[in-house]
């Protein structure tokens, strides 16, 4: 099965979060977007990775389709953007977590985002959950503290789980360009990260009981 992470943005931090996602629930990553910068960590910490940006656009609905259908999860780094290719990993996924900066165009982005993925269930995966996680943000500021707070609030009623919030910590900067687990670097980042993962394990978790 797949659990996908996109976002309508680039630069949100998709792929730090499905990294460090993979690393701490022990899940192989597919890496479809072309940046290849899952792969180049994957290479980095040694983790197993499936590159399939190079691939036709045949080949690569094959391949997440059987992994859909299988039962060992998958972690899935998509690129950013809302066509097909984009969304692809998404379309197919068992839970879809949007990864969102609280800027004005990052929550604008967002919304785009969630309609997007309510279209997706409404056309042929009716199973899909959706997650939203912040990313980069400053909770002492009002626009950090509003962003959380608001998307905690909406999470309900918008048919979103909210995974919690992670701060601009150089840490985690640093993790994903060295190769080691943000979760791995301690501190605040760590913590911050280490909510966010046990959130999508708890989702995952109560998915299969279900
Ligand atoms: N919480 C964070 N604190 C500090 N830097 C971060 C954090 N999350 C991500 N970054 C940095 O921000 C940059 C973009 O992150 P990342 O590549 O994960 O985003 P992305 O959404 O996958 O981007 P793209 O849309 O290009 O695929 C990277 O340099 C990464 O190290
Ligand atoms: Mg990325």
């Amino acid at each position: 099965m797949i659990l996908a992470f996109w976002s309508d943005k680039g630069g949100t931090g998709k792929s730090t979060l499905a990294t460090t996602t993979a690393k701490a629930l022990g899940l192989p990553i597919v890496d479809l977007d072309p940046q290849g910068d899952a792969a180049r960590w994957c290479k980095r910490a040694g983790h197993a990775c499936t590159t399939l940006s190079n691939e036709s656009w045949e080949t690569v609905k094959d391949i997440l389709s059987r992994l859909a259908t299988e039962a060992a999860d998958v972690v899935v780094d998509c690129p950013p953007g809302h066509d097909p290719r984009s969304l692809s990993g998404a379309a197919l996924a068992r839970l879809a977590v949007l990864v969102a900066g609280d800027g004005d165009s990052d929550l604008v982005a967002l919304g785009r985002g969630l309609e997007y993925l309510k279209r997706l269930k409404g056309a042929g995966n009716p199973g899909l959950a959706v997650a939203v996680a912040l990313n980069k943000v400053n909770p002492h500021t009002i626009l950090g503290r509003q962003a959380v707070e608001g998307l905690r609030r909406a999470a309900g009623e918008k048919g979103y789980r909210f995974l919690g919030a992670v701060g601009n910590r150089v840490s985690i900067r640093q993790s994903f360009g060295l190769g080691v687990s943000a979760i791995a670097t301690g501190g605040a980042g760590a913590h911050e990260m280490r909510g966010v993962v046990g959130a999508i394990r708890d989702i995952l978790s109560s998915e299969v009981q279900q």
